[in-house]
């Protein structure tokens, strides 16, 4: 088994962690890709799973969806073999592809027996290979449905990117109900990593006041990192390079740097 640290324990297998809020363009995929980056360049193996069918975090890394399996495939056959694709230019940063297909999947999905648990039993199928994750990243699609459900059910924790706008506290109840329904029901061991303040701009008044108002609310639950808007990190996608590659002297990339080393220095 390998061994990740994370606030100051020692786990058995990877660090699970499902980036999920229902809101659209919250930073969900760039903090999924930027992070899962950092982390390779500091010597953790890495594997993001894009469960959006958007596949913005396949196409943000350059890369192709993956056919025969796909990932509809391994969601649909227990028996199949998940294959992750090694990233061609970053070491360590592996990828099982999105998969367009999921977007009329989820019927499928929820005929299939104990539906809230195909994500984890591809978790499960990756575990006896010979490669021993540090961290999986569950990219979510933007909704509260049966794919985010099973991300819920599958993770070891949930990451919130919440976009430092007026109405971003409102939407944040909603993802923590569903937390708490999956602790209820279907995994009682998911732990809150922690809610990360997206695309600031501490020159506004409203970006100050959301972030006060949500270290208000959720108190050491926030991150102390945030992250700010950054045109680079905007561009980056479309190079198909995390930021780090991109543009490391970037406010873009000091942030997620920063959100790397808070994680990995969790009490560790
Ligand atoms: N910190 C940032 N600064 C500037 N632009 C950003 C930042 N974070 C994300 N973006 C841009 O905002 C848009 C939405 O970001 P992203 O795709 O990461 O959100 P998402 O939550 O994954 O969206 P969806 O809900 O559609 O999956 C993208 O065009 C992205 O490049
Ligand atoms: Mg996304």
């Amino acid at each position: 088994m390998s061994e990740a640290h994370l606030e100051g324990e020692v786990r058995n297998g990877p660090v699970i962690v499902a980036v999920a809020n229902q809101k659209g363009g919250v930073g969900k995929t760039t903090t999924v890709i930027n992070l899962a980056a950092c982390l390779a360049a500091s010597e953790k193996l890495t594997l993001i799973i894009d469960l959006d069918p958007q596949c913005n975090a396949t196409s943000g890394i350059a890369c192709e969806s993956q056919e025969e399996p796909s990932l509809l495939d391994l969601l649909l056959d227990p028996a199949a073999h998940p294959q992750p694709l090694p990233h061609p230019t970053i070491p360590r940063l592996e990828i099982l592809t999105g998969c367009p297909d999921l977007v009329g999947g989820e019927k499928l999905l929820s005929e299939m027996p104990d539906p809230a648990h195909c994500v984890r039993r591809i978790l499960e199928g990756l575990s006896h290979n010979e490669k021993k994750y540090d961290f999986v990243f569950l990219d979510c699609p933007p909704a509260l449905n049966l794919i985010t459900l099973n991300a819920l059910s599958s993770a070891t924790h949930l990451l919130v990117p919440v976009q430092a706008e007026y109405f971003a506290l409102e939407g944040l109840t909603d993802i923590l109900e569903s937390f708490e329904f999956a602790r209820q029901n279907t995994n009682q061991n998911l732990q809150l990593l922690g809610l990360l303040l997206t695309m600031v701009d501490s020159r506004t008044n409203l970006s100050v006041e959301v972030e006060n108002e949500l270290r208000r609310h959720y108190g050491d639950k926030v991150f102390k990192t945030t992250i700010p808007r950054n045109v680079r990190l905007s561009e980056a996608p479309s190079h198909g390079l995390p930021i780090i590659l991109y543009d490391i002297w970037s406010r873009g990339a000091k942030a997620y740097m920063e959100l790397t080393k808070e994680i990995l220095n969790n009490g560790a």
